[in-house]
């Protein structure tokens, strides 16, 4: 059993401590948004907010994080419309999307510190891999979130996904 917070609430996980934190994360409290990919602390798929430190969630165990407060991609906004999402969006530093949800922690972190990281500062704090290729982009993004985040730009919200239902159907 293990109690930490996590997205400002409250959870008590009856998992061993010895659990990774991801897969509680995915399995126990069905925040999938953060994902599995090297399961070995290397590729920043499954990174998370940890007491402010961007943190792999595959090699930190349920132990580990007792206590702590976590952040995952689901706590950063109710509404998609964090600045670190917009400037993804408008810089469409996206591709197939895997990476995601691990980059915008790991800049959201760095932006926590610095809201006006150099290329290199990027470079130093954004070590997630992406198989796509979307660094270029990247570092346009984290910078335009941080000139969002400083008042020097306003970014475009992001339109809602077309997933609503027609009644009846
Ligand atoms: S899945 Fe955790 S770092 Fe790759
Ligand atoms: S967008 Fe596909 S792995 Fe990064």
């Amino acid at each position: 059993m293990a109690r930490l917070t996590v997205n400002n609430q409250p959870l008590e996980f009856r998992l061993e401590p010895d659990t990774p934190l991801l897969w509680a994360l995915r399995d126990a409290a069905n925040l999938t948004g953060t994902k599995y990919g090297c399961g070995t602390g290397e590729c920043g798929a499954c990174m998370v907010i940890v007491d402010g430190q961007a943190m792999p969630s595959c090699t930190l165990s349920l132990g580990e994080a007792e206590g702590r407060s976590v952040t995952t991609i689901e706590g950063l906004s109710t509404d998609r419309n964090h600045p670190v999402q917009q400037a993804f969006v408008a810089e469409q530093a996206i591709q197939c999307g895997f990476c995601t949800s691990g980059l915008i922690m790991a800049a959201e972190a760095l932006l926590a510190r610095n809201t006006d990281p150099t290329e290199a500062d990027i470079g130093v704090a954004l070590t997630n891999i992406c198989r796509c290729g979307v660094y270029p982009r990247l570092v346009r993004a984290v910078q335009r979130a941080g000139r969002a985040m400083r008042h020097e730009e306003t970014l475009t919200p992001v339109p809602a996904p077309a997933t609503a239902t027609t009644p009846g159907l």
